[in-house]
């Protein structure tokens, strides 16, 4: 793949700050079904492209590929996750040791739980462990993924340690309102998985006519509204076209009536993937 020719997020990208004194980029790529065989492509031509962040999981199959892609392209930011039957205090020093192999990096930027499995009882050893790892410099930044207000309670109260994001399913048909406010209280970070309802939300005639105001895609008012809403996001795409698209981002925001139009999308049963309480 070619680099591509403009280079729209460059420079002009915002980072948040993290409780833990850290900051990350507020726009990232994610590779969940991006083919192990393409991904060290697709994550070169994204950080060409202007991409500062990539978001990973061991779960993907596709680490070794992020690592090739970014082996001489330190300065992005990789998130990666610790799979369900790897939870544990040893499993997850395991666990930790041969993602960051695989990623090629010293130092992780941000691993987080990929889910509680709450039924399974382990999620708080798992959490000891990340915490151990981030006091002995081997990770920045910790952090958790699909976790409810009751699984966060239990961490905190476990450690001490507040998780620094929380990475959960959150695009306009599924706003996640109560579990926001929930971390806002407690300075845990959201971050939206599946911010473009995994394409279903582009087809929404709300997104399309404002777009046409903006003179934008229906993927770029979703990525505004996400970066407007204070939220860390991670659209995935493996076309390069879009890849750009999707980081044409910083040259317009949302006004306060669109905002308030999206706001009006959110629907009890928008949720796509999986329940945390159940999966
Ligand atoms: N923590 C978790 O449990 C969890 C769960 C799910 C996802 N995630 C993370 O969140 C990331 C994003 O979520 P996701 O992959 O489920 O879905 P998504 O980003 O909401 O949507 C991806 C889909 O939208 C298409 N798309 C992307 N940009 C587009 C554009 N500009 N115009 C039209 N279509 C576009 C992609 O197609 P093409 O690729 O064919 O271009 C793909 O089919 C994942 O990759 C992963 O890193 C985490």
């Amino acid at each position: 793949m070619s680099n591509p020719d403009s280079q729209p997020g460059k420079g002009t990208q915002p980072r948040i700050p993290l409780n833990d004194g850290t900051t990350m980029p507020q726009l990232g790529l994610g590779v969940w079904r991006t083919p192990a065989d393409e991904t060290a492509d697709i994550v070169r031509y994204a950080a060409d492209a202007g991409y500062l962040a990539v978001d990973t999981a061991a779960i993907y199959k596709n680490e070794e590929g992020v690592g090739d892609g970014l082996a001489d392209r330190p300065g992005i930011y990789v998130t990666t996750k610790l799979w369900n039957d790897d939870q544990g205090y040893d499993a997850t020093m395991r666990a930790f040791e041969t993602s960051l192999r695989k990623l090629r990096r010293e130092v992780l930027d941000l691993y987080l739980i990929h889910w509680p499995r709450a039924a399974e009882g382990r999620f708080v050893e798992t959490w000891k462990a990340m915490v151990a790892l981030q006091k002995d410099g081997r990770v920045r930044s910790i952090g958790v993924s699909n976790f409810r207000p009751e699984d966060l309670d239990r961490v905190i109260a476990a450690t001490g340690v507040v998780p620094a994001v929380n990475q959960i399913e959150l695009h306009p048909r599924f706003q996640q309102r109560a579990l926001r406010a929930f971390h806002e209280k407690h300075g845990i970070r959201t971050e939206s998985w599946s911010p473009l309802g995994q394409g279903q939300v582009l087809e929404d005639p709300v997104i399309a006519e404002i777009g046409r105001k903006y003179g934008k895609t229906p993927a770029q008012v979703v990525i505004r509204w996400h970066l407007d809403s204070g939220l860390i996001v991670i659209p995935k795409s493996v076309t390069p076209k879009r890849i750009v698209e999707n980081i044409s981002v910083f040259d317009f925001a949302l006004d306060a009536e669109d905002m308030r139009r999206i706001a009006g999308l959110d629907r009890a049963d928008g949720r796509i993937g999986p329940d945390p309480a159940t999966f």
